[in-house]
């Protein structure tokens, strides 16, 4: 093994060293997309060391290595990625933009299959962590479309880099605390309640389909199928310029003519795209792609 031990164990903290960091920011935004600038190497120093000393290993310059030679190199990968992103989410997150998206894109989007005498609807969430948000879209369409659900054919497409929180959204059971921004009559009529937790009907859960995908692979996003409304929030902000607009694209190239991208409330497609067009309502901003 070359010899990358630059640590400095400092008592119990074990400290990266500046080569240590670049190698690791390097690798992880190869395998990931995902940036993490300078002023942010706590964070790599924080989340890894407890992940080194689990490998038994001495330094952030042999995780390097074993995350490119080890046998177990690929588990690794999906601890190494978990341990850089936040999987904060929650049930009906940003509520302003999900009243939009019920009263405004939904009807519009139901009415042209209507007339175009098709009943097809396709949502994907990207970066969609425990399943709190394509689960939340799911709650909406069945607002929306009441018993004639049944009569559609939906599917909400929701991937994650992460297989643990993969895992957690395909159980469907969640605390009050992720459902603190939940109307509690929705939570009476679409979860079952468990030993203090709450579980998602089955009816609702058949309607989302997950896998693991990474956004920062072109080619792969190419594959996803086609969409009417792609909800992509509070995931770009991991990304440098250069992923966040190949990101953008994959998503423009992905959405069908007339189709929406629900982005984070404090995300902007400022210098990133042009191609969409913003549309204003009270409290969020959305983007069309124009027919
Ligand atoms: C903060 S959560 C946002 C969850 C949800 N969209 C929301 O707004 O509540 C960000 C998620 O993006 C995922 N993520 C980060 N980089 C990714 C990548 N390159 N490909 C796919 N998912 C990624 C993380 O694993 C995490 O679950």
């Amino acid at each position: 093994m070359p010899s990358f031990s630059k640590s400095i164990s400092l008592g119990k903290e074990l400290k990266i060293a500046d080569e240590e960091f670049k190698l690791l920011r390097d690798f992880i935004y190869a395998k990931s997309g995902i940036w993490i600038a300078e002023n942010r190497k706590y964070l790599l120093e924080n989340r890894l060391a407890n992940r080194i000393r689990l490998l038994n290993l001495k330094s952030y310059g042999e995780y390097f290595y074993f995350l490119q030679y080890d046998p177990r190199r690929e588990v690794e990968l999906n601890r190494l990625f978990e341990s850089v992103t936040t999987n904060e989410t929650s049930f009906y997150r940003n509520p302003p933009q999900l009243k939009v998206f019920q009263d405004k894109v939904l009807p519009e989007i139901i009415a042209a299959q209507r007339a175009a005498g098709q009943k097809t609807l396709r949502f994907w969430s990207a970066g969609c962590s425990t399943g709190e948000e394509p689960y939340t879209l799911a709650i909406i369409l069945n607002e929306v479309l009441k018993g004639e659900l049944a009569q559609w054919n939906v599917r909400i497409t929701a991937h994650d880099l992460s297989e643990a929180v993969l895992a957690s959204a395909r159980e469907g059971v969640y605390n009050e605390y992720t459902l603190r921004t939940t109307p509690r009559d929705i939570i009476a009529r679409y979860f079952i309640p468990e030993s203090g937790r709450f579980r998602l009907k089955p009816e609702l859960k058949r309607l989302v389909q997950y896998s693991q995908l990474n956004l920062s692979d072109r080619e792969l996003l190419k594959r996803v199928e086609r969409s009417h409304v792609v909800f992509c929030r509070n995931v770009i902000i991991y990304f440098d310029d250069v992923v966040k607009r190949q990101v953008i694209g994959s998503f423009y190239d992905n959405l069908l003519p007339g189709g929406y991208l629900l982005i984070g409330h404090s995300e902007s497609l400022h210098n990133l795209s042009r191609a969409f067009k913003p549309v204003h309502h009270p409290g969020a901003i959305i983007y069309r792609k124009e027919e």
